[in-house]
């Protein structure tokens, strides 16, 4: 068992916790007033049984390492650390990692060979078609694991299989152990140094998409930047870094020239990742996607930055562009001219707030000035504070007083005490994670869920991505592993999602209803919204066989969301 493992097992969330706050026993739960907010009621809840807390009134949660961190304001290491000092666990030092190491590298050898091998042709075509020439492969440690079972245990088995276990190359099945990576083209992750400290493998088709190493004594998510190794210098020249979402962005950035370029590997960056940054560099210019999820990935990056004391901008590539398909299309020079023009925090976030809604009507200011103050106790610079408010206030066409009285936020009633906290709502998202998580959902509609990954909130994503991905390797995760060193917000919205109780007679009437809402009816009411500008399409050409196909399309559709709506 590794160190993580092994501190997991044994630390007790209810005594951790009940250093802080006096639980009382609530059913097979505690219950406890909450430390991360002023709470008149108990709305803290821990679950000893499932390894998770959540607080009902703030929304903060997760598992035993996240209340460590959040209360003791410390990095994942270091709460993990001090825990593993109060255990006795030990931590593996020295010697061990180097090891650990040297077991990687031979890993990424194995992969090399893979890829030039005969069995590698499939992915030496696949990379040169992407872009990703010859001499990149040994410079970005670029390679192949072939479809077999135990291929890597065969080569490596000199290191021993509990060795490669514990590195998350292999994977312990029932049947035995068996190789992690098959039929992927591998991507090494370096440490800033340089070291092979974990892997990222990227499927031709299917899903997930990309595979990647759990969390081993040599790699915890989140604490490293892809491409560091390559950037650090770059980075230093400049005093500037640039931060995307994807391994294969950041290898076609610094193939055009912009050497500057690391990836948080599709999560939003973690204070872990920012203080790494800020060890290189003076600024940030952000990357990524300009989805809604991206905008959003980019918002929560910009504030962590900015807590690392960073300064920070955020690059606008067209819509439907990663930095990786825009460079290779426009160029170096043209991908320069967008970062150039990088807006910083305050500009970004005014305009994000701008595209998303209708300002010009009051539900859309009301939507607007919500997510503002969802965002508002993280800002705390003052200068920063007065510009954004000023900002709002007039995109909002509101007096500024009245701005900031919205942004405070009126408290939430408090219900009387020791009552039941109100029974939060679940939202059908809420629901269909929560009944992910706990396998109660069958295998056609899991597939589809992940394969339209993108109807996740960032936070839902990343759980549901770790989820996919443990299973991929045939394990089975409990929600507790799923969560630790996820960002806060995925912990605490996944921990609420779990530990609200559902007061409802039949649940798989919930499941379905659930699922209707989150993705049949969004889904139909998609592909009615295409349909219908097709037909209007069609009858501006005067095509009468066209409006006829699609008129009885329309109907049909409509039937569907009918009986959809009809079943809840
Ligand atoms: P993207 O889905 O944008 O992929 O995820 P990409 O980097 O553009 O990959 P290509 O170009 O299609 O090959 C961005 C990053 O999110 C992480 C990876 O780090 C990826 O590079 N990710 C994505 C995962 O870890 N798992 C996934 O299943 C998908
Ligand atoms: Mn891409």
């Amino acid at each position: 068992m590794g160190a993580l493992e092994e501190i997991k097992a044994r630390v007790n969330l209810v005594d951790l916790i009940g250093r802080y706050v006096v639980l009382k026993p609530a059913g097979k739960n505690y219950k406890a007033r909450c430390p991360f907010h002023p709470d008149d009621t108990p709305s803290l809840m821990v679950s000893p049984e499932k390894g998770l807390w959540h607080c009902f009134g703030c929304g903060a949660g997760g598992d035993a390492i996240g209340f460590l961190m959040r209360i003791e304001r410390l990095s994942f290491a270091e709460a993990l650390a001090k825990l593993a000092q109060e255990l006795g666990v030990e931590v593996r030092g020295g010697e061990g990692r180097s090891r650990l190491l040297q077991v990687n590298q031979e890993a990424l050898r194995y992969f090399q060979r893979g890829l030039l091998g005969p069995e590698g042709e499939k992915a030496r075509a696949y990379l040169l078609s992407r872009g990703l020439g010859e001499r990149l492969w040994e410079r970005w440690g670029l390679g192949y694991a072939p479809p077999a079972w135990d291929g890597l245990l065969r080569a490596l088995s000199r290191f021993g299989v509990q060795t490669l276990l514990e590195l998350g190359l292999a994977v312990a099945g029932e049947r035995g152990p068996y190789d992690r990576f098959r039929d992927r083209v591998m991507f090494a992750i370096r440490d800033e140094g340089g070291r092979v400290v974990a892997f990222a493998g990227r499927a031709f088709e299917g899903e997930p998409k990309y595979l990647n190493t759990p969390n081993t004594p040599l790699f915890t998510k989140g604490t490293v930047l892809y491409g560091l190794d390559l950037a650090k210098e770059a980075i230093r020249r400049r005093g500037q870094a640039v931060v995307v979402e994807g391994y294969t962005d950041v290898i076609s950035l610094h193939a055009a020239g912009i050497e500057e370029a690391v990836a948080s590997m599709g999560t939003s960056l973690t204070p872990d990742q920012a203080r790494l940054l800020s060890r290189y560099a003076e600024e940030v210019v952000i990357a990524y996607d300009r989805d809604a999820a991206g905008e959003a990935s980019a918002l929560r990056g910009m504030l962590i930055l900015r807590q690392a004391g960073l300064r920070v901008r955020v690059a606008s590539l067209p819509p439907g562009e990663d930095p990786d398909s825009f460079v290779r299309q426009a160029g170096g020079e043209a991908m320069r001219a967008v970062l150039g023009q990088a807006q910083p925090f305050q500009k970004f976030f005014l305009a994000a707030l701008a595209s998303r809604h209708d300002l010009s009507r009051t539900e859309g200011k009301e939507a607007a000035l919500r997510e503002a103050q969802a965002l508002w106790p993280e800002i705390t610079s003052p200068a920063l504070r007065l510009e954004l408010l000023t900002g709002l206030a007039s995109l909002l066409s509101l007096p500024p007083e009245e701005v900031q009285e919205a942004l405070r936020g009126v408290r939430r009633p408090v219900p009387a005490p020791e009552r039941e906290p109100a029974e939060p709502l679940l939202t059908p998202e809420d629901l269909v994670v929560r009944f992910l998580l706990e396998g109660k959902l069958p295998d056609p509609v899991v597939s589809e869920l992940l394969a339209e990954e993108e109807r996740f909130c960032p936070a839902y994503r990343e759980v549901v991505r770790r989820w996919a991905e443990a299973r991929a390797a045939g394990e089975r995760p409990a929600p507790a592993d799923l969560l630790t060193g996820v960002s806060p917000e995925a912990a605490a919205r996944t921990a609420r999602a779990l530990l609200t109780e559902l007061r409802v007679p039949d649940e798989a009437r919930v499941l379905e209803e659930a699922l209707a809402r989150f993705l049949y009816l969004p889904r139909l009411t998609r592909r009615m919204e295409e349909v219908r500008a097709a037909l209007r399409e069609a009858e501006a050409r005067a095509d009468g066989e066209a409006v006829r196909r699609l008129s009885l399309e329309f109907q049909h559709l409509c039937r569907q969301r009918l009986e959809l709506l009809r079943k809840r």
